[in-house]
């Protein structure tokens, strides 16, 4: 209920700026208003024909509840094409439907250093685990997930690069079974699966490789903010935070 109060202020808030700015000079005007970020900066990535390939690929998975998060997915890309170059497998902890995954696959189709690449997908493939999250992680996320696993099993039958990993994180860890990682992608909008991850793959992240945190500077996402605010200063290490929301680190 809070997180959607908090969206529902901003989206008031920003509305009012929108309005604005549509009556200021053209080089003023919005040229990104979705997903949480509002700028007058280019925004032409999104009309190259290979990122606009694989961000319709992703959505036609149904993720996103619908919405448009072209510059995370941007983000998401930017940082797969420098991880493949890097030795090490991609992981991803939270995949739900596979958006942000089948954009990744789809970018990369082309890489060869990508195809020799495993993906991991781990996922409950059903919600948050009750076990795992706290109550008002839980709640806010309660009727947004339901059971998919059927159809993303499908969807990704045609990627054979791809190892989906069900069940609850901590749990499913034991499944991992390789040495390196030059990816990993976290979003599970919870805490402790995510720092339980974060504290899994560390040791097997290689040096350059990247670690993305989907939520970390969302305003309603505190609890996982503050946990990865503690695993950076464990590790001494520095979080970029993005104005998507996202947060990214580089190991060392
Ligand atoms: C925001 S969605 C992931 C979105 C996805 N990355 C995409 O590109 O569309 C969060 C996912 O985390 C999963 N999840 C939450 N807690 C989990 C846990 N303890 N273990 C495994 N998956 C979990 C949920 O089932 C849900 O599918």
């Amino acid at each position: 209920m809070r997180a959607y109060l908090y969206k529902a202020f901003y989206t008031r808030l920003l509305g009012g700026y929108r309005k604005l700015f549509s009556q200021m000079p053209t080089k003023l005007k919005l040229n990104y208003s979705q997903d949480g970020l509002y700028t007058i900066h280019n925004t032409s990535f999104i009309e190259d024909s290979k990122f606009k390939h694989a961000y319709d690929m992703a959505k036609a998975t149904g993720s996103w509840g619908g919405a448009d998060v072209e510059w995370r997915v941007h983000i998401s890309l930017w940082l797969s094409l420098q991880a493949a170059r890097l030795e090490g497998d991609f992981v991803e902890c939270g995949t739900n439907r596979g958006g942000i995954a089948t954009a990744i696959l789809t970018y990369l189709a082309e890489s060869a250093n990508f195809q020799s690449k495993t993906f991991y997908c781990f996922d409950t493939f059903e919600g948050l685990s009750k076990k795992y999250s706290s109550v008002s992680e839980y709640e806010n996320t309660l009727g947004h997930y339901s059971d998919c696993f059927a159809d993303v099993q499908k969807h990704f039958a045609k990627y054979p690069q791809v190892k989906l990993i069900k069940g609850a994180i901590p749990e499913t860890l034991v499944d991992f079974k390789c040495s390196k990682v030059a990816f990993i992608h976290i979003d599970m909008n919870c805490a402790i699966p995510e720092i339980a991850a974060a504290e899994f793959f560390w040791p097997y992240l290689v040096s350059g490789g990247y670690m993305l945190l989907d939520d970390f500077a969302w305003e309603a996402c505190g609890e996982q903010r503050q946990a990865f605010v503690e695993f950076a200063k464990k590790h001494q290490i520095e979080i970029l935070w993005i104005p998507t929301g996202q947060g990214l680190i580089q190991k060392p």
